[in-house]
């Protein structure tokens, strides 16, 4: 097992991504600390995680809140002694409006959830990681961070700054045995995207069209890149960005199925 003696700090780990990377790292011997603000979804993920004779622990707080960060590592620690991995995943979507329709708060919000609590639990965690001399980060982007799509003005730069914070971090933490590298998924069908799909508010059709591979990703296709990126596998890839999007950031600025609506 690749990850067997391991701790494993994930945000977000309710559900979709966060929730499968959990469990992949589980499954290959990690324990694992479950985050969500979503106290019933991540007391079902981390019921998953010890079926499979991995310890979880489950910390409910906030990553954009400074305090609950630092209680929650603080926590980590207390339970575990040592955290490995950080993996930076909690997130929410972006109001899909024109930029002069946007409310000012909602955008700081999301710039907040993502990019600053990308920046705490890295800073909180980080502090342990340089006094062990040992640390896997993986920040989840996305392709959205890479290139312009209509009316993502707070999700395309909040997604832009973790793809440089990682850079910045990696640059500064490699002499401390601390690799950091962000995965850009593409669209990935989670239950929330399904329910959207349903709804009629995401549009599947577009996204297929503009994805050279032709269908949406499955979660377990960004956690399995993930844990390669943890790997020793991967122990000389440092500030790196790997997109796994079904080709969709090879195709460019040619994707002109996004016309702006
Ligand atoms: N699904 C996609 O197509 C896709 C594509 C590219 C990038 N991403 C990114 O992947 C990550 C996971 O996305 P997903 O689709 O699994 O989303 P999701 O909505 O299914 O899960 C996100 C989880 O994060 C939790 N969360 C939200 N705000 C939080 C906060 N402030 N503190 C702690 N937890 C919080 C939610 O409760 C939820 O459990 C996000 O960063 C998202 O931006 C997703």
């Amino acid at each position: 097992m690749r990850f067997e003696n391991k701790v494993a700090l994930v945000t977000g780990a309710g559900v979709g991504i966060g929730k499968a990377i959990a469990l992949a790292l589980a499954k290959e011997g990690a324990d694992v600390i479950i985050n969500d603000i979503n106290g019933e979804s991540a007391n079902a993920a981390a019921d998953e995680i010890k079926k499979l004779g991995r310890q979880a622990l489950l910390v409910i707080a906030d990553v954009s809140s400074e305090d609950e960060v630092h209680n929650m590592v603080e926590k980590s620690i207390e339970a575990f002694g040592r955290i490995d991995i950080l993996i930076n995943n909690a997130g929410i979507s972006d109001q899909i409006v024109p930029t002069l329709e946007q409310k000012v708060d909602r955008w700081q919000h999301l710039m907040d959830v993502h990019l600053r609590g990308c920046y705490l639990c890295s800073k909180e965690t980080g502090k342990y990681m340089v006094e062990q001399r040992y640390g896997r980060i993986v920040n989840i982007a996305s392709v959205v961070g890479l290139g312009g799509l209509p009316y993502r003005t707070a999700y395309g730069p909040a997604k832009a700054g973790i793809i440089m914070l990682t850079k910045n971090l990696a640059i500064e933490w490699a002499r401390y045995n601390i690799n950091v590298n962000s995965v850009s998924p593409g669209y990935i069908l989670t239950e929330m995207v399904q329910k959207g799909i349903e709804l009629g508010v995401a549009d599947d059709k577009t996204v297929k069209r503009r994805t050279p591979m032709g269908r949406l990703g499955r979660t377990e296709e960004i956690a399995e890149p993930v844990l390669f990126l943890l790997s020793d596998a991967a122990s000389f890839v440092n500030g790196a960005n790997l997109p796994v999007d079904g080709g969709w950031t090879a195709f460019g600025s040619y994707g002109d199925a996004f016309e702006i609506p």
